[in-house]
């Protein structure tokens, strides 16, 4: 069994830190500029100019069950969707406002339709929702708000009551825990408390409220979270909402160690990254990652006991332009024959020393040690830590047999400037296996 000891938290993490692998969608009205999901607040757009959007909403080609039979395919075992995004705008049927797909062109419950495809293909349902509001006549203008920098900014602010935005919230929190069966993910998004950052940002003026940005206090995060989980319980719910609860959420970026709580305790944490750069639709984006790179980002994150989300931005139509259809091929491809190294898999014992140039995952039961070859090697391949628990070794997308020799005796001295009773070498093929990042799958005694 693996050592780690993780955070015990009010979730469900068990099944999320086996599966390991999911899909983030982030759709909405911002699709149409296809410019960055952030587009209405970079560019500060009037509500009425970004009204045409919302009247153009029409998404003639989405398939949500196309989304989810690549994801499937591509090895995610679970899939979050904007639900709303900072936008305001709702993907779902909501009383509450009328900034609905419900009356966009489109005209039918896109939630419903997710959960119903996703469900269909047996991934699990997370939704992620925007605290932030830039849309909601009671959400106060901060640093980020579109109508930051309107000459009559202050004056728009001064009635927006943030009690009645929270309200708003729990309001539809609860539709969304309550309309579509079992929901396994709530994603919350997110907050910005740090009054001194504030400051120095661009959008901030002194008479903003909450120093410009907003915590947990103003979320009322506290009766928020309470509702998500007598709603729904064992929901997983991430910390954005500036509470501490069940999951980790570094951003666009790879961590180089397992994630820690605020006072050091392993936590269950998912990365979420991106194809391109940005998560919404973005048409002239150049920033598409290599199939090397994608593929090491899953095994990184899992190979320091994290989770990987990766995002996809549909288009205006609701398809999977060919960038995204043809990175959720490189995971398929990859997926389907090495996915053992990354199911059920966490960060190998300490006791394993990685080699240079690769990653080391290690099934839960402490039966199987995964290395990943993200720098194929001439020839030879030395591994310390292993020599005394080795049975059997083979590539893990074709089993075929991997030889190898403990320590440095015999004919095979010269070759390595290592040696030593502990050292495995290992026998490879000068052709790498045909696959993105070849595995070694250890049989461990
Ligand atoms: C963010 C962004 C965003 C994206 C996301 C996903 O911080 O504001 O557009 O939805 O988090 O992690």
């Amino acid at each position: 069994m693996s050592s780690y000891l993780i955070r015990k938290t009010p979730g469900d993490t068990e099944w999320f830190r086996h599966d390991r692998f999911g899909m983030f969608i982030h759709f909405g009205l911002y699709a149409l500029p296809a410019r960055h999901e952030w587009v209405k607040s970079y560019e500060k757009i009037p509500e009425d100019k970004y009204n045409t959007y919302f009247e153009n909403f029409d998404p003639d080609l989405c398939d949500p069950r196309a989304w989810a039979r690549a994801a499937k395919a591509a090895g995610m075992k679970y899939a979050v969707l904007t639900t709303k995004h900072h936008e305001g705008f709702c993907l779902f049927d909501t009383k509450y406002t009328d900034y609905n797909v419900m009356n966009t062109p489109y005209g039918r419950d896109l939630v419903r339709e997710y959960v119903d495809a996703f469900r269909a293909e047996g991934l699990k349902i997370g939704f992620y929702y925007s605290l932030i509001d830039w849309h909601h006549p009671d959400f106060p203008i901060d640093i980020y708000h579109p109508r930051r920098d309107d000459e009559n900014a202050e004056a728009q602010d001064k009635d927006r009551d943030m009690h009645k935005y929270a309200q708003y919230m729990r309001n539809q929190v609860e539709e969304l825990l309550t309309g579509y069966g079992k929901i396994d993910i709530m994603w919350f998004d997110f907050s910005y408390g740090d009054e001194d950052q504030n400051k120095t940002n661009p959008g901030y003026h002194s008479w903003m409220r909450y120093g410009g940005g907003k915590t947990a206090a103003q979320w009322e995060a506290e009766e928020l979270l309470k509702l998500a989980r007598k709603l729904q319980p064992g929901i997983i719910i991430d910390n954005r909402t500036d509470l501490e609860a069940d999951l980790w959420t570094p951003e666009q970026f790879q961590p180089s160690k397992w994630v820690t709580d605020r006072d050091g305790n392993l936590v269950t944490w998912e990365a979420c990254q991106t194809f391109s750069g940005s998560w919404g639709y973005f048409r002239d984006e150049q920033t598409w990652k290599s199939p090397e790179m994608l593929i090491n980002l899953l095994i990184n994150t899992v190979s320091i006991g994290g989770n990987l989300i990766m995002n996809v931005g549909p288009t205006g139509r609701g398809y999977l332009d060919y960038r995204a259809e043809a990175a959720l091929k490189e995971y398929a491809e990859w997926m389907k024959y090495n996915s053992r190294s990354i199911y059920g898999c966490t960060m190998a014992e300490p006791e394993f020393k990685t080699p240079q140039g690769t990653r080391l995952t290690q099934s839960e039961d402490g039966k199987r040690l995964y290395i990943h070859l993200q720098e194929y090697p001439f020839a030879f391949l030395e591994m310390h830590g292993l020599a005394d628990k080795i049975r059997y070794a083979q590539f893990l997308n074709d089993a075929s047999e991997v030889p190898f020799t403990i320590g440095g005796s015999g004919h095979f001295s010269n070759f390595g400037a290592d040696s030593g009773d502990d050292l495995v070498v290992f026998h490879l093929p000068a052709v790498k296996p045909h696959t993105v990042v070849p595995v070694i799958e250890v049989l461990l005694k």
